[in-house]
Order: C-alpha cells, then sequence, then structure tokens
C-alpha cells in the first residue's frame, strides 16, 4: 500500500488488514504516521512491516520490493495510492512540477507493476491505482495532476489488459472530494467556499472520508471482485452527476 503513513492509504491499509491481510505500510516522509498506522494493524492481530521510500527514485522502489520479498515472499495487492503535485495554473506550471507530477503518478506505477507481478505468480493478484475527478472535470489549479490521473485511468486499462492472462486485475479507484491532509492543502485559504461548494454539489451531502474509498478497495481486492478488470470506480456520493449551471430552475 503505497502512501499509507496518512489519509486514504492509512484507512486502507487498516481495511486490509481488518479484512486479514498483512500489509505493508509504506511512507516517504512521516515514519511516525507509518509507525503509529502500523501499531493499529499489529492491534489487529496481523503484520505490518513499515518501508521508507521515495516513490520518484527507481532505487528505493526497487528497494522496497526486495525487503518484501525477502519478508513475505509474494504479494496478493498491490494499491498504488500516493500522490502529490503542484496545485498552479498553467501559466505557472514548471517543468519540474510536470516531470515530478508524472514520476509519481506515472513512471512509479509502471515500475511498481514491474516489480509487484513476479511476487503475485500463481496468487490472483490484484492492483488497484488511485485516480481523481480531475482525470475528467477540470478543476482549478489541477492542470499537472488532473493529465496525470487521465494518465493513470488508460494506464490501469493497459495493465488489466496486459496481465489478466495471469489472472491479475488491475483498476482504478476515482474518489471525490475526500477529508484527507492533501484536500485541505489542495483548498489552501479557500477552503471552507471550496468545501461548502462541494456539499452544494454532492447528493449524498457530506465529503468521503477516507473509509468510504478504503471499503471499496477492499470489495476490489476480494475474490467478488474476480471479474472486474480496467474499470475506473467513481466513489464520490454523487458529486460529480450534476453539470452546475441549472441552480436557479
Ligand atoms: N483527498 C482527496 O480529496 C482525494 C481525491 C481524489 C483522489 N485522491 C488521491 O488519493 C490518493 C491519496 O490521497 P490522500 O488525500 O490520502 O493524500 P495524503 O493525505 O496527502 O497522503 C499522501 C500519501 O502519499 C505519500 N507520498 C506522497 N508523495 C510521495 C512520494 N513522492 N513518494 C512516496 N510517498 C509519497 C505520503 O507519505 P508521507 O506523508 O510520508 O510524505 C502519504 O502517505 C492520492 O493519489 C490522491 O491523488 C485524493
Amino acid at each position: 500500500m503505497t502512501g499509507s503513513s496518512r489519509g486514504i492509504g492509512r484507512a486502507s491499509a487498516l481495511a486490509m488488514a481488518r479484512a486479514g491481510a498483512n500489509v505493508v505500510v509504506h511512507y516517504r516522509r512521516d515514519g511516525n504516521a507509518a509507525e503509529e498506522t502500523a501499531n493499529e494493524i499489529r492491534g489487529l492481530g496481523k503484520q505490518a512491516l513499515v518501508l521508507k521510500a521515495e516513490i520518484e527514485s527507481e532505487d528505493e522502489l526497487r528497494a522496497m520490493f526486495d525487503r518484501i520479498k525477502d519478508e513475505f515472499g509474494h504479494l496478493d495487492v498491490l494499491m498504488a495510492n500516493a500522490a502529490a503535485s503542484a496545485f498552479k495554473p498553467i501559466a505557472d506550471l514548471k517543468g519540474y512540477h510536470l516531470d515530478r507530477t508524472y514520476r509519481v503518478v506515472l513512471h512509479s506505477l509502471v515500475q511498481c507493476v514491474q516489480l509487484a507481478v513476479p511476487l503475485m505468480a500463481g496468487r490472483q493478484g490484484r492492483i488497484i491505482t488511485m485516480s481523481s475527478m480531475g482525470s475528467r472535470f477540470t478543476l482549478p489549479r489541477y492542470a499537472a495532476l488532473g493529465t496525470a490521473k487521465a494518465a493513470l485511468e488508460s494506464l490501469t486499462r493497459y495493465i488489466a489488459a496486459e496481465y489478466g492472462p495471469e489472472g491479475i486485475t488491475c483498476n482504478a479507484l476515482n474518489p471525490g472530494v475526500v477529508a484527507t491532509e492533501s484536500a485541505k492543502f489542495y483548498g489552501a485559504d479557500h477552503y471552507d467556499a471550496y468545501e461548502r461548494d462541494v456539499l452544494a454539489h454532492t447528493p449524498l451531502g457530506r465529503l468521503a472520508e477516507p473509509e468510504d474509498i478504503a471499503d471499496v478497495a477492499v470489495f476490489l481486492a476480494s475474490d467478488a471482485a474476480r471479474f472486474i478488470t480496467g474499470q475506473t470506480i467513481r466513489v464520490d456520493g454523487g458529486l460529480t452527476l450534476t453539470t452546475g449551471g441549472f441552480e436557479s430552475f
């Protein structure tokens, strides 16, 4: 589970453990938060292995999967959840913003898949990727991450097609707005207004909690989802059902 020190990754790591999985808790900077996730998993009676890796680094990713192989010998589920980007208008985007975003979201996924698949041999592997509504809809200051997520959904379909014959499924989750630190970082000084607008357009009347997304991840990892592959599944309380522009009717 990449990026499981906090947010959706943390909730998904805990939900997977509750469903019976031993979990690799991956993080980049916040080792204490990763240890807290791991301790909760151990409290549920499952194993947790905490591993640090900058997912922009091919060497660090390789070292992480080497450790997973040494500790567990196999892998049933890869959930590629971690992401980070620069939230800027196109006019202010520099090449390194795009390079880093695409490396974190896309290059790392390709490499994680290359490293994970050999550990899934003979095990009905599951790959779960994490998109966002910016893949399809235009959001303010979101061009770098939105375009990366659009490509990630395409990559999800390619992974599903190429690895299906090995019994591996690959699906993307596409959450709406989830109450996490990164949503606060994105909303910045305008977070309250942003939350108000999102609530006004969400038929189910609240932001997503990380657990709303985690529960669907557990479903995708389960045997019940064995014939679903190459799909992008929205988990957004209906946020993307309306186009806007009809408020006065
Ligand atoms: N929150 C939302 O509203 C929302 C909506 C749609 C989609 N999503 C997607 O859901 C995923 C998780 O989002 P979140 O809100 O839970 O994020 P978050 O709270 O910001 O957590 C991000 C996680 O990713 C790790 N991470 C970030 N950059 C990394 C890098 N370069 N190398 C290694 N690890 C890195 C962080 O580790 P450290 O803390 O150790 O740095 C952290 O564990 C992302 O893919 C995001 O795009 C979020």
